[in-house]
């Protein structure tokens, strides 16, 4: 029996509410079967950690996580308590140092989820965000700190070996679904950025030819997403534009409580991190109504990376057979509590034939 050393990051606010709910999943279809085990350990760091300590994490923190072979982290954060760039600096630099340049954000319309959009089609896409550099690398300052004519500089770095690496990605992925790839840019105002981004993609796509290519800028992709969301595969984007239209994707197929994600390092050097895409929610921290399936579809996505993906198909088509019900939290018009709606999704597992 293969066993697999999984950190729990639960985090903040509805982080640790959601993390339970997908270990309870994870329990579940571990039982009974033998060809894996799932060994769990919880570390308590975030916004209590810092009250008591005066740090989000221990300095140790990546050491101390290294040896696991997958990471699933919660949400991290509360501005109430706490600036946010101190609370998620951790995550930052965990995403940056674990080298997990690749982050995976699936948006997929369920049957029986309502999409804001009046005619939507038929959204399956997955937007793959550059996760290590780009303009969340950590490089600038500010002068005259509070006077009126205060500066504040931020630079992006753009390598060349990050976007081809980011793009072979997307294009191995592309690969795998329907074998189309679109690349947003904005080479039209970012002239030094996106015109590398530009020049790496048309270095590579020779190498897919099978894959049908094209570039958006972002302004345009931004209107595409809501305009023509069906048209969109696998979609190859900077850190930035990457974490705004993951938002917009997850909005078009039922919100942030579906939306999973993935912060992945191909090279399995170091572990990788499963993560819902949403935060800490403090507007419904301990009421109850967090939508666990986020955060279960993200305990899936980690067992696909794991090389089990039975495991993650029978979980997968257990949340979607509740969605398909209507059997789901308020903010996609259910009346289930979190905890409701994860016996639901436990009960069409039991319903899978083994
Ligand atoms: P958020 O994602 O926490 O919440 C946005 C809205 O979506 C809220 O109305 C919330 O109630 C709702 N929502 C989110 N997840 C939900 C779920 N599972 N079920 C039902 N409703 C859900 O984003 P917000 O409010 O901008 O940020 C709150 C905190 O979370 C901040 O401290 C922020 O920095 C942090 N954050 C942390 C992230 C992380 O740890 N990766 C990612 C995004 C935000
Ligand atoms: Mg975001």
């Amino acid at each position: 029996m293969s066993s697999y050393r999984i950190a729990l990051y639960p985090g903040d606010g509805i982080g640790p509410e959601v993390i339970d709910q997908a270990v309870c999943i994870l329990q579940h279809v571990q039982c009974g079967q033998s060809e894996y085990q799932l060994r769990f350990t919880h570390f308590p760091w975030g916004i209590d950690y810092h009250a008591r300590k005066g740090v989000a994490a221990p300095a140790d923190y990546l050491d101390i996580l290294k040896p696991f072979d997958a990471i699933l982290l919660g949400a991290l954060g509360d501005p109430r308590r706490v600036p946010d760039h101190v609370t998620l600096e951790p995550l930052v630099r965990l995403r940056q140092r674990f080298d997990q340049y690749a982050c995976v954000r699936p948006a997929k319309l369920f049957a029986n989820v309502k999409s804001p959009l009046a005619n939507p089609g038929a959204i399956d896409m997955i937007v793959v965000r550059e996760n290590s550099e780009g303009e969340y690398f950590s490089c600038g300052g500010r002068f005259k700190s509070g006077e009126a004519n205060e500066i504040a500089i931020q630079t992006a770095v753009h390598t060349r070996c990050g976007i081809e690496r980011i793009l072979r990605f997307g294009f191995e992925l592309a690969m795998q679904r329907r074998r189309r790839l679109t690349m947003v840019t904005k080479s039209n105002a970012l002239k030094f950025s996106m015109v590398l981004w530009d020049e790496v993609l048309e270095q590579v796509r020779p190498e897919f030819a099978e894959v049908e290519c094209d570039r958006l800028h972002i302004d345009a992709a931004a209107m595409d997403f809501v305009r023509r969301p069906d048209r969109f595969d696998v979609v190859v984007a900077s850190n930035l534009f990457g974490d705004i239209l993951t938002d917009l994707s997850a909005a078009l197929v039922g919100g942030l409580g579906l939306a999973p994600s993935a912060n992945i390092n191909p090279q399995r050097t170091f572990p990788s991190m499963f993560e819902p895409v949403h935060g800490s929610a403090p507007d419904i921290i301990g009421k109850g109504i967090a939508n666990p399936a986020a955060a279960i579809l993200s305990a899936a996505m980690m067992l696909d990376w794991l090389k089990l993906p039975e495991a993650a198909t029978i979980i997968r088509n257990a949340v979607e057979k509740a969605l398909q019900r209507g059997e789901t939290t308020p903010d996609l018009g259910g009346g289930l509590t979190t905890a409701q709606m994860t016996n639901r999704i436990t009960q069409y597992i039991a319903e899978v034939p083994s």
